[in-house]
């Protein structure tokens, strides 16, 4: 058989070329050529249904029921929206060692019993699986393995066992003879993915990727296989904890920023179905710097401590340091905290922490940081059992956030009793033991703090 084409192009532009070279001679970037291979083959791009498309009216498409598969993991179905879609392709990111593998090989047990699933697997043999699944007590899990790298390999057998679901673990170490760069790069990764996308379209099955990201700037990650996919997963967790995070960057089939919480056991994932309470550092007494925000992941409010440590500047420049809430935002907040709140952090180095290896991404952690950070300036802890959330703007009023009723709902659930807030998010009746300061400016909260 006659090797397809290759030739060169550029991800920036798309601008071609038959040979590499440093720089794109269309949009003048430089380094951004890769192998593809030679397009159009009328094969490689013909549309799902194989016939010509036609224009239709959208009132006259009548959408395809889709039923979900639950995967049998509680929390996974969360992220994905209610369970897998049959056709649909899902790539599950994360460092390495964070456990893609375990929850899949968890998952693809659960799933193989009513459905036939087939785990590829390229980067353990099927010994190390078979010792992974030891140890979660799934030795014998309806699911099958298949040892193999070699794209048209992969797809031979899924044409010739014909499984609903099939996870690749992982999409770097896949490749395919018609492309002669090495497996993992960009080239080998986005094509393998585009022709496992199609036949997962074609067939009407599963295609759960893994995919490794890799510390430097995801070159021939996941990242470049984002827009191929229909939902991205990724797995966080700080390595120190025994807590991991699987969240839903982009879903076609359910909501983007849902979260599914994990604790990693000997026996492999287990689910967290009160996160809440693990976010939030036991404390008997009041400890100043601390102060508690009700943050929303996707569908769900979820409580996490924000801790703030303001200590004098040891000579030099005064460091921000944010782990797991943005630095460029803390920064600012600082400025806003000075001009609008009268506190000044210029001498001190400001380091702030979300507890637990969680991630906010939203600014209703603002406020919440901004108090934790005078509480811990002034030395004087926050009242307890009080919770705080809200966005601050710049010239120092704070915001709403979105669902505010709920996050207040979750918080008196577990015992928070003073509630500051912004005050178009209080509620218009009272709630039950549960005391409500609205907050219009940033100066109105620092004076609370200090009643
Ligand atoms: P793994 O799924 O191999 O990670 P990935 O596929 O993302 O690279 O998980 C690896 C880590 O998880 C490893 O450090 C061991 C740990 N682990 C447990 O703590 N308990 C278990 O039951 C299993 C299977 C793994
Ligand atoms: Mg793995």
């Amino acid at each position: 058989m006659a090797k397809p084409k290759t030739l060169y192009s550029c991800t920036e532009c798309g601008g071609q070329a038959p040979k590499w070279q440093g720089q794109c001679a269309q949009c003048g970037a430089w380094n951004t050529l890769v192998e593809t291979l030679a397009a159009p083959a009328a094969a490689r791009f013909e549309s799902v249904a194989g016939a010509r498309s036609t224009v239709t009216p959208l009132s006259s498409v009548t959408p395809r029921a889709t039923s979900r598969i639950a995967t049998g993991l509680e929390e996974f179905d969360r992220v994905l929206g209610n369970g897998l879609v049959a056709g649909g392709v899902i790539l599950l990111g994360g460092d390495p060692g964070i456990g893609k593998s375990t929850l899949l090989l968890q998952a693809g047990a659960a799933l193989g019993a009513l459905h036939r699933t087939l785990y590829v697997t390229g980067e353990e043999s099927a010994e190390q699986i078979a010792l992974r699944a030891q140890r979660l007590g799934l030795v014998n899990a309806p699911i099958e393995l298949l040892a193999e790298v070699q794209l048209e390999a992969i797809i031979a057998a899924i044409n010739a066992t014909a499984p609903e679901i099939v996870v690749i673990d992982s999409i770097q170490t896949t490749y395919t003879e018609a492309l002669a760069s090495a497996p993992g790069s960009v080239a080998q990764v986005r094509e393998c993915a585009a022709q496992l996308t199609r036949l997962a379209k074609q067939r009407g099955v599963v295609v759960i990727f893994v995919g490794h990201v890799t510390k430097e700037g995801a070159i021939a990650g996941p990242r470049v296989l984002e827009h191929i996919v229909d939902t991205v997963l990724y797995f966080e967790g700080d390595p120190h904890s025994s807590f991991r995070l699987v969240r839903a960057i982009k879903n076609r089939f359910g909501a983007a920023n849902e979260l599914g919480v994990f604790a990693m056991t000997e026996r492999g994932l287990r689910g967290v179905s009160n996160p809440s309470a693990l976010f939030l550092s036991q404390h008997a007494e009041g400890v100043a710097g601390s102060a508690v925000v009700a943050t929303l992941e996707g569908s769900r409010p979820l409580l996490v401590e924000v801790q703030a440590l303001v200590d004098p500047v040891q000579g030099g420049m005064p460091r921000r340091l944010a782990v797991g809430l943005d630095s460029q935002r803390l920064a600012l907040l600082l400025a806003v905290l000075h001009r609008h709140g009268g506190v000044d952090t210029s001498g001190f180095d400001v380091f702030v922490n979300a507890v637990g290896g969680v991630r906010i991404l939203e600014p209703a952690a603002d406020l919440a940081v901004m108090l934790a950070v005078c509480s811990s300036l002034k030395n004087s802890p926050l009242p307890k059992k009080s919770l705080i959330f809200g966005e601050v703007g710049l010239a120092g009023e704070v915001r709403p956030v979105q669902r505010g009723q709920e996050r207040i709902r979750e918080a008196a659930k577990l015992g928070f009793e003073t509630f500051v807030i912004p005050n178009m998010n209080k509620p218009k009746q009272r709630v039950d033991k549960v005391d409500i300061v609205g907050v219009d400016r940033v100066d109105e909260a620092i004076a609370w703090l200090r009643r």
